[in-house]
């Protein structure tokens, strides 16, 4: 007897860049129909512009019901720390984001630290301030210039790590005294300096259980050797832990689960906090084991780009156990024996203002196909220009991903990739997967 054919599952990604093509794509290769607001020209080929969303998050869960969404996934945090997923869920939508309690986690460092610190979780010595005096005279007494962090929500510039006192003082006052940051710097975080290499940790999360996804290393500097401004991150390399270590990666991957995500996930039931979704630790890797550096309440980007076309078919059903509750223990992914790089392409000026407006060439090309390789593009900043070109909308363009049998041969065709995506005054770091 034939069977009757299901219906494809639906399910709505918010946001619409890079991290957020590559959830659209992740979610469309495993058979979900997938909707997007103002989804990117890349998006659109996996996704279909939802009506009506409008600018609010009630229009936006009625948009979300009109369609009859099975699931509604966060890329970004913004809306989430501003309760999006609240009012979703009080819409009676499945949604993959924490309320905007939980979401605090990202938005207040204050928060983020005072929490860690009660619930014993391993992380840098810290003090909070609203005062630059005391601040300063709390900094001379470390025995090195403390790395100051903005309380809120600051795009990626709201932490300095100085490299002596007077940089530490001029952050401080900054911050305190000039409010360059305004109310997101009316408090900082002082920090004791870790010592090590940084790891981006991210998990499903629902009711207690997480399922932990594989290592993930983030290069967020704009220059070369990790040097230069801060930027929202460059390029990304997966399975990786730290530069050099294949071997033994799924026990050190089983002891940040054990040492960070178990206890985190059952301080989040102890507190009432019910979360559901993505919870992303920063790690650094010090010689006393894994310390947190920050946590967000979603997936990284470029992390997300370099990581979901690794998991194949399984991220989609398991977003949506986390998000519907239905994880019952807890558990952590397999290594990947594939390997990705994704490099980002920016508009000239980034991560400082970055105009907009160029044509962008060489996005829809066809993927390069390599013996046991091959590449994805996951566009960002990009807009349907009037004549079917894609312009730019300054920021991070695209990411190029290669995934491949080895890590030199996904880099090398990453690389390859990027270089046929052009705009004037586009740029990339070279050495990504590299370094
Ligand atoms: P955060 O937004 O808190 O992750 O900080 C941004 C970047 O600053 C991190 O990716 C690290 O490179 C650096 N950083 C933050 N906290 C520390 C710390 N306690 N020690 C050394 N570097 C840090
Ligand atoms: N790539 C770092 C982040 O998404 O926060």
């Amino acid at each position: 007897m034939a069977m009757a054919p299901t219906a494809p599952m639906r399910v709505v990604v918010i946001g619409h860049g890079a991290r957020e093509q590559a959830l659209a794509w992740a979610f469309c290769r495993s058979g979900w129909q997938v909707w997007a607001v103002q989804p990117n020209p890349g998006m659109a080929l996996v996704a279909t512009a939802l009506p009506h969303a409008g600018s609010t998050a009630a229009s936006l869960a009625q948009a979300c019901r009109a369609v009859a969404a099975q699931l509604v996934v966060f890329g970004p945090e913004a809306p989430l720390v501003a309760g999006a997923g609240d009012e979703l869920r009080r819409a009676g939508l499945t949604v993959l984001g924490p309320g905007a309690a939980a979401a605090q986690l990202e938005g207040s460092k204050v928060f983020a630290k005072l929490w860690m610190r009660r619930h014993r979780l391993p992380t840098a010595e810290f003090a909070v301030f609203d005062q630059p005096d005391a601040a300063l005279a709390w900094a001379r007494g470390c025995d090195r210039p403390p790395v100051v962090k903005a309380d809120g929500l600051a795009g990626g510039k709201g932490v300095c790590v100085p490299a002596d006192l007077a940089q530490c003082q001029a952050a401080l006052e900054d911050l305190l005294v000039h409010r360059s940051l305004g109310v997101a710097g009316e408090r900082v975080v002082l920090e004791e300096r870790l010592e090590g290499s940084e790891v981006s940790a991210m998990a499903l999360v629902g009711d207690g259980h997480f399922v932990l996804l594989p290592p993930v290393r983030d290069h967020k500097r704009a220059g070369e050797g990790d040097t230069g401004p801060q930027t929202g991150g460059m390029g990304a390399v997966a399975p990786a832990l730290a530069p050099g270590v294949q071997g033994d990666i799924a026990r050190r991957w089983q002891a940040v689960a054990d040492t960070i995500f178990a206890p985190a996930a059952a301080a989040l039931q102890r507190d009432g906090l019910d979360y559901r979704g993505v919870l992303y630790a920063g790690l650094m890797i010090t010689a006393q084991g894994p310390k947190i550096l920050e946590f967000n309440v979603r997936l990284g980007d470029p992390e997300a780009q370099a990581l979901l076309p690794l998991l194949g078919d399984g991220f989609a059903p398991l977003a949506a156990r986390a998000a519907r509750g239905e994880l019952t223990r807890s558990e952590v992914l397999p290594i990947p024996t594939q390997f990705s790089t994704a490099v980002v392409v920016a508009a000239a000026g980034y991560p400082g203002a970055s105009g907009g407006g160029e044509v962008v060439e060489g996005l829809a090309l066809p993927e390069l196909v390599a013996p046991g390789g091959q590449t994805l593009v996951f566009q960002g900043g990009t807009i349907q220009g009037p004549d079917g070109q894609t312009l730019s909308r300054g920021g991070r363009i695209a990411t190029a991903v290669g995934i491949a049998a080895s890590a030199e041969a996904a880099t090398a065709l990453a690389y390859e990739r990027a270089r046929q995506i052009r705009l004037s005054g586009g740029w990339f770091r070279r050495d990504i997967g590299r370094a």
